[in-house]
Order: C-alpha cells, then structure tokens, then sequence
C-alpha cells in the first residue's frame, strides 16, 4: 500500500487479515514511525486490533522506504491522498507522482 491514511492503511489491513503478505508504506514517516511502535495514526474502530493480530501473525509490515521491497510485490495500491483544486477538481498529481517513482524504483530493482 502506497499511502497509509484511511484508504490504504485500512484497505491493507483487512488484506492482511484475510491472509495476505502486506507492506504499508507512506512518506510521512512519523506514520510509519507510529504504526512500527504498535500504534494507529488514524482514527477508525476497531482497526488496532486488526492490525495488531496481523502483526503478531506477521502479514503486515510498514516501512518509510518501499524502494527496498516494492519488487516484491505482486499488487501495488497508490492510496496518497488527492485534495480538491478550484472548480471541483482533485489534485491528481499526488497519484501520478507516486506511481512514476515507484515505477521507476520497480524497473531499477528488477535490472
Ligand atoms: N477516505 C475516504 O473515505 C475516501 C473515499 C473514497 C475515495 N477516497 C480517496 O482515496 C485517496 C486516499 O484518501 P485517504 O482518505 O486515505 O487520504 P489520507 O490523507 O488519509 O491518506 C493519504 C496518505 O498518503 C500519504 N502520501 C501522500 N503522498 C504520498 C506519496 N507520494 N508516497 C507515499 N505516501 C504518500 C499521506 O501521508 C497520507 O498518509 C484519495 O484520493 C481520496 O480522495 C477516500
């Protein structure tokens, strides 16, 4: 997951707790420093206990730095945010952004 606010971080969550392997990431690092240290960034009931089973269980991990293990994954999720602009449109350069890094990051790792 690509972001882990409350799109991506609960998207992964219940990824992990039907049995997938899962790797939240976000450029914020206080929320991954947060979620490494057994807490929730966000607020959304009911979701710490999600994710604790999961890590006890080791299907979730978080990580400030998805170069080291983006090629690995089978499936990418791009949850950043997308605040709205004037005239009711988003800002959609958030998405596109991350999903040109990491497309690089990927085609590095698999050289
Ligand atoms: N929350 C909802 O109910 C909801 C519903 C429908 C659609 N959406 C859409 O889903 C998307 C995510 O929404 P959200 O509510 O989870 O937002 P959010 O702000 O809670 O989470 C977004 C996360 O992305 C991180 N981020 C931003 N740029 C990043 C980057 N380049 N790399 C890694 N992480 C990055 C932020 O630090 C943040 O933690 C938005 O496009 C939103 O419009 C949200």
């Amino acid at each position: 997951m690509i972001g882990s606010g409350y799109v991506g971080l609960v998207t992964g969550a219940c990824l992990a707790e039907i049995g997938h392997d899962v790797i939240c990431t976000d450029n914020d690092k206080s929320k991954i420093d947060t979620l490494e240290a057994g807490g929730v960034p966000i607020y959304e009931p009911g979701l710490d206990n999600v994710i604790a089973k999961a890590r006890k269980e080791k299907r979730i991990s978080f990580s400030a730095n998805p170069a080291d293990t983006i090629d690995k994954c089978e499936a990418i999720f791009i949850c950043v945010g997308t605040p709205p602009l004037p005239r009711r449109r988003s800002e959609r350069d958030r998405p596109r952004g991350a999903r040109d890094r990491h497309r690089s990051e990927v085609s590095q790792a698999r050289r």
